[in-house]
């Protein structure tokens, strides 16, 4: 396994819509598997294919909390069929925006299809931080990120200094 590098917003790969995976191989698999590699080391709960600079219909998650053991579900083309009415409040980072959090008012709990890791159809009911980071990842895959939904003064600020701090760090590189 490898670990790639993510994408920092503000940045156009950001902002794309991601095609679907015709069919999950060999080579999609690697893809998973440094995804995951690339999350874990990153101490992140999920990541999508466009934070790796790959526009694919691709996410990888593990919302297992420490001392429990891991759990990755690796996703591809994942498709929401339901959204309850019911609604729920989460504090969310993107590992995109490094050091960035705010409140986002999401659907409790979903259905999800997708095409797992082995090209198998799978649905899935996801519910509490499950639900929330499943919503936060496919988001990715149409180009949206958690500040998307927040106002757009909140949203100017917050991409301002990200990309403040992303011209100190060009300057330190240089
Ligand atoms: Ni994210």
């Amino acid at each position: 396994m490898a670990r790639l590098e993510i994408i920092t917003a503000p940045d156009p790969r950001l902002k794309i819509k991601a095609k679907p995976v015709a069919k999950v191989d060999a080579g999609l698999r690697r893809l998973m598997d440094d995804m995951l590699d690339t999350m874990y080391g990153s101490i992140g709960i999920g990541l999508a294919a466009p934070q790796v600079g790959v526009a694919q219909r691709v996410i990888v998650v593990d919302v297992a909390r420490e001392g429990e053991n891991p759990n990755p579900i690796r996703l591809a083309n994942p498709e929401i069929l339901w959204r309850s009415d019911e609604m729920m409040v989460a504090n969310e980072g993107c590992l995109s925006l490094p050091e960035h959090y705010a409140e986002v008012d999401r659907p409790a709990a979903i259905r999800l299809r997708y095409v797992d890791h082995e090209n198998e159809i799978r649905e899935i009911d996801a519910a509490g931080l499950l639900a929330t980071c499943l919503q936060h990842e496919v988001d990715h895959l149409d180009g949206v990120l958690f500040v998307d939904h927040l106002s757009a003064l909140k949203r100017g600020m917050i991409l301002r200094k990200l990309q403040k701090a992303k011209r100190s760090r060009v300057l330190e590189k240089a």
